[in-house]
């Protein structure tokens, strides 16, 4: 049976029956879900395809992961588009990247109305291209007049790079006399991070064989499930999503008691 059987399962309430389906209990999913969305590169190079090529199947398997996350009620789902990083890549491959996003934000924001997809930004937008920077800005604008599912797009996000920015504010905040160091805490630090009032994400799925974070959400994966898979992110599927959640509802989590 395929994922959009299982779509259909959901609105007519009858009982699924493969075996992933089976395997996820649709009424305790996480709120939160983020995704490195690696391997579009290999994915291309392994069809003889230019790189570029796995970017634009990328940027269709998250269309359909992201529909299929709002379908199934999850909350939240993050998603690592572009990090600090990537600027290092050929011109022509960054450039191709940006070209997806302006053209993604562009249906985005003609379907926004009847999808009811929140975006949101996670990163420094200052250094995105005239163009794609004002389509971000319009993008949140838009957002805020929706409650519902939210997808946060990482773009010129680095980990690190969110943290210093927040310590920055913080001690610039001291020196102005508007706060005091003994009065920092988590809960007030967190509220200068990109993230600021969004749950910490319960798990984060790393497609295409690389076991390590990459500098994606540092601060809020301190308890996250970690999940990874082979698969290539182009050919990750509603299944594969499933997968990861069956696992991560398979674990026990102490967030270090007993
Ligand atoms: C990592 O694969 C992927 C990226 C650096 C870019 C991700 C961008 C998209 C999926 C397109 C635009 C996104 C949206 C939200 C519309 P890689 O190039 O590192 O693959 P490799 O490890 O196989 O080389």
């Amino acid at each position: 049976r395929s994922w959009k059987d299982m779509l259909l399962f959901r609105k007519n309430k009858k009982k699924p029956t493969t075996t992933v389906h089976t395997k996820v209990d649709f009424d305790h999913l996480p709120r939160h879900v983020a995704i490195i969305m690696d391997g579009n590169g290999r994915w291309a190079k392994k069809r003889g395809m230019p790189r570029t090529a796995g970017h634009a199947a990328g940027a269709e398997t998250f269309r359909t992961i992201a529909t299929y996350c709002k379908d199934i009620g999850l909350d939240y789902l993050t998603v690592y588009a572009f990090s600090t990083e990537n600027w290092k890549r050929p011109q022509e491959e960054v450039g191709a990247i940006m070209g997806l996003l302006r053209k993604y934000l562009h249906e985005a924001i003609q379907e926004m109305a009847q999808d009811h997809i929140k975006l949101q930004f996670f990163g420094d937008l200052t250094s995105l291209d005239p163009e794609l920077y004002q389509l971000c800005q319009e993008t949140r604008k838009i957002s805020e007049g929706y409650d519902g599912f939210q997808v946060n797009v990482c773009l010129n996000y680095g980990g690190r790079d969110e943290i210093v920015r927040a310590a920055r504010k913080f001690a610039q905040d001291c020196v102005e006399g508007k706060a005091k160091p003994e009065e920092l805490t988590e809960t007030s630090f967190a509220n200068d991070l990109y993230s600021a009032g969004i749950p910490d994400p319960e798990l984060i799925i790393r497609p295409s064989g690389e076991i390590r974070t990459s500098n994606f959400l540092l601060w809020q994966s301190a308890y996250s499930e970690y999940y990874f898979t082979d698969v290539l992110w182009p050919d990750f599927s509603p299944d594969e999503l499933l997968n990861a959640i069956a696992s991560y509802q398979g674990r026990s989590r102490r967030f270090g008691g007993v």
